[in-house]
Order: structure tokens, then C-alpha cells, then sequence
């Protein structure tokens, strides 16, 4: 098995500004209030965790009044030095586009954009599969935050063939709640999450897939974090943290429970910043 390609440098956004304060997914709730300083440590938590796996992280400023700018995974999708910032569904969140369009450009990124009317959450909903020996396909999900026809527009704007997948169950409303690269042979993968045909499209794509039981998607256990060979996971079932093991990789534990409470897992609060879409060579070409 060779690694993902992807995945040594972060993005992040400090939850100085974090809270339930919206209720746009089903696990948030109004009522329920956040500890400030709980949050804070579980975040400097992860960011610890992602360096001493060996990652670099990036830290985005927060800002006031957009409190789930902190969930970087849908800031947009990078290509290289290309960045497509989200067109996000809910108004609640639309305030983030041009802060994080600013800070790619300043940041010397290519900045495309979605057509207007067209929804796409970014990484949240777009996550690159490289198999072994094939070019990279960017598996993208779709119905509660992204819309189907933003596929098309992906694909031209980032030069990769984008594989769109039906999102079914309103808990699991991003793709990266229901899938998670591990390299090029294996990612978690949540059934529950999709339609028929979705399932299809990864069996295809994936050929050693971790299908993980309903309760284990709903714990957020395909919002994980690789790098390299070491996984940060919301939670690891035990069953899980067996296989991954036996397949050589070490799975952390890193709370973030203060994040759940806005339907948010490790994944969620990072955006890889070194992702490269390779499409596949044409041996008659090449
Ligand atoms: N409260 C945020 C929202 O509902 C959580 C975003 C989670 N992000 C993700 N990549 N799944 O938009």
C-alpha cells in the first residue's frame, strides 16, 4: 500500500468565535451552549495532535459573527496552488466565502470560482481517492449542502473527474461524516450515508473498504483526520481500531466534543492545504 499523497499540511481556525448559535444540521441545538475554554483546549488538542503525527498546520484568523468558520474542511477545495472557495447553502454561513477567498488569494492561491447559483461546501463534501496504479477521482457528495450539478463545474474548474454521490441521511450531510480516505487502497466508508448507486460508485472506486456500522458513522468515527500513517478520529470503535491496526496504521483518539455539539468532527475543523488532483496518464499518451 502506498499513503495518501495529501494530508502533511493543515489549515485551521481558533473557535475564539465558536458556538451553537444556528441550527442548520440536525445535531445542533440552540439551547445547548458550549464551553468556551473547553472547546479551546480540545482544539489546541487536535492542532497538537495533527504536529506530532508530522503535519504542518496554517492557522486562519477567526472572525466574528461566522462561529463555524472554525470548520475549515468547508472553506473550499485546493488543487495545488488552485483553490475553489464553498458556496454555502445556508445564509448562516455564506459570510465565510469571502474570508476565505481572501485569505487563499493573499496566500498566492489561484482563486476560481463555482458558478453563482450553484452550492458546494468544499472538502466537507469533496474528498480525493488515488487508487493504486489510477489517477485521482474526486468523490463528491451531494443533497443537504452541495448540489448535484456543482459536479460538472468541479470538474472542469479543478481538470479531475469528480464521481457524484447521493447523500441519504440527513445526520451524515456532508460527505466527509461518510467517507475517509486512508490511502490507496482503503478509506472508511459509511453505507448508511449513501443511495444505492453511491455505494456502487465507492465499491467501485475503493477496493478495501472499512464499511462501518450505523452506530459508528453516527458517532462521526469517518471524520477522521490521516496523516501519513497515523489517523485522528472524534472515536474509535473498538472494532475499528483493530482492523486499522492490523493494516499498520494508529489510530488516535482526540476529543472534540465541543465541536460535536455543532455536528463537527476532526475532519471538519481541518482543510488540507497539499492536495494535488492528478488525473490519470494515458499510457498511449504518456
Ligand atoms: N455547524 C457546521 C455546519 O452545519 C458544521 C460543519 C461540519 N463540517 C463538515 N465538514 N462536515 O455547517
Amino acid at each position: 500500500m502506498a499513503e495518501l499523497s495529501w494530508g502533511r499540511r493543515f489549515l485551521v481556525c481558533p473557535p475564539e468565535h465558536f458556538g451553537v448559535l444556528y441550527e442548520i444540521n440536525p445535531w445542533m441545538r440552540h439551547e445547548v451552549t458550549v464551553d468556551p475554554d473547553e472547546a479551546h483546549r480540545q482544539w489546541d488538542g487536535l492542532v497538537a495532535a495533527l504536529r506530532q503525527a508530522g503535519a504542518e498546520v496554517e492557522v486562519l484568523p477567526a472572525h466574528p459573527e461566522v462561529p463555524d468558520l472554525v470548520f475549515t474542511a468547508n472553506a473550499g477545495i485546493v488543487n495545488g496552488r488552485q483553490f475553489v472557495p464553498s458556496h454555502f447553502r445556508f445564509p448562516e454561513r455564506q459570510g465565510e466565502t469571502p474570508i476565505n477567498a481572501a485569505w487563499f488569494a493573499e496566500q498566492g492561491f489561484t482563486v476560481d470560482r463555482l458558478p453563482e447559483h450553484l452550492d458546494h461546501e468544499g472538502a466537507g463534501d469533496a474528498l480525493p481517492f488515488t487508487p493504486a496504479g489510477g489517477g485521482t477521482v474526486l468523490v463528491s457528495g451531494y443533497s443537504f449542502r452541495s448540489d448535484a450539478a456543482a459536479s460538472g463545474a468541479l470538474g472542469d474548474l479543478l481538470g479531475c473527474p469528480v464521481r457524484p454521490v447521493q447523500l441519504v441521511d440527513e445526520r451524515l450531510y456532508h460527505l466527509d461524516l461518510t467517507f475517509c480516505p486512508l490511502d490507496d487502497r482503503r478509506a472508511l466508508c459509511a453505507p448508511l450515508g449513501w443511495d444505492r448507486y453511491g455505494r456502487t460508485v465507492i465499491e467501485a472506486l475503493v477496493p478495501e473498504p472499512l464499511w462501518l456500522e450505523d452506530e459508528e458513522a453516527l458517532a462521526f468515527t469517518a471524520n477522521s483526520v490521516v496523516v501519513g500513517t497515523t489517523i485522528l478520529m472524534p472515536h474509535v470503535p473498538s472494532r475499528v481500531g483493530r482492523q486499522l491496526e492490523a493494516w499498520g496504521f494508529t489510530p488516535v483518539e482526540v476529543p472534540i466534543g465541543e465541536f460535536l455539539k455543532a455536528g463537527g468532527g476532526c475532519r471538519c475543523l481541518t482543510l488540507a492545504l497539499d492536495v494535488v488532483l492528478t488525473p490519470a496518464v494515458d499510457p498511449t499518451t504518456a
